[in-house]
């Protein structure tokens, strides 16, 4: 354990605010290839760049054992019908699992197992709370109106793979239908 780390933080749930952590910002240009229409991403890019989440980090110490936690806030929007979303990943040690806890807002996670290539639909929002099991590609979305706010808490040596992910996507996508989200299968397009 680090020392010098500060063991007791303070957050907001309303607005995501967490003391003593590292921010990491990604706007709409940096999820370009994870919405299923980077075309719709490009032409609302020509207007603007809005920032469609937030995650502070707090990493206290590395040693076997140690956790690290962070909380993400959200922000409500779509792209061509598609939720905003976080990009997603594997954790780099496969095994690792990662409890997620809702704090304000509506919203959905998918997880995606690995060796199956099956896929689930969790609720994730004030309320709620989401164990994702190790081997298992997990993203985020917003489906209500208002920030969604969470904390995320993993082992800390579980590390981040976005790699597999960048390249083939999750196979399942998430968009509203008459005002509710419906689960539908990725349509691969041909690239021109
Ligand atoms: C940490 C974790 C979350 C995410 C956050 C942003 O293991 O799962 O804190 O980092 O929801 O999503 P990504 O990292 O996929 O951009
Ligand atoms: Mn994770």
């Amino acid at each position: 354990m680090n020392p010098e780390a500060i063991l007791s933080q303070v957050y907001d749930p309303q607005t995501g605010h967490l003391s003593g952590g590292m921010t990491v910002r990604r706007h709409l240009s940096d999820l370009r290839n994870s919405f299923s229409n980077p075309a719709a991403v490009d032409e609302h890019l020509k207007q603007e760049d809005p920032l469609l989440y937030e995650v502070v980090a707090v990493e206290p110490g590395d040693a076997d054992g140690d956790l690290h936690y962070g909380l993400g806030i959200l922000y409500p929007g779509q792209i061509d019908g598609e939720y905003y979303l976080t990009k997603g990943h594997y954790h780099e040690t496969r095994e690792a699992a990662e409890v997620y806890i809702g704090l304000r807002g509506e919203g959905m996670m998918l997880l995606e197992d690995e060796q199956s290539g099956e896929s689930r639909l969790e609720p994730l929002g004030a309320g709620k709370v989401v164990y994702v099991p190790g081997h298992t590609a997990h993203r985020t979305m917003n489906t209500g109106s208002e920030p969604l706010t969470y904390f995320g808490i993993y082992p800390a040596d579980a590390g981040h793979d976005y790699g597999a992910l960048a390249e083939r996507n999750f196979h399942k996508v998430l968009i509203e239908e008459n005002g509710n989200p419906v689960l539908r299968d990725r349509r691969i397009e041909e690239q021109p």
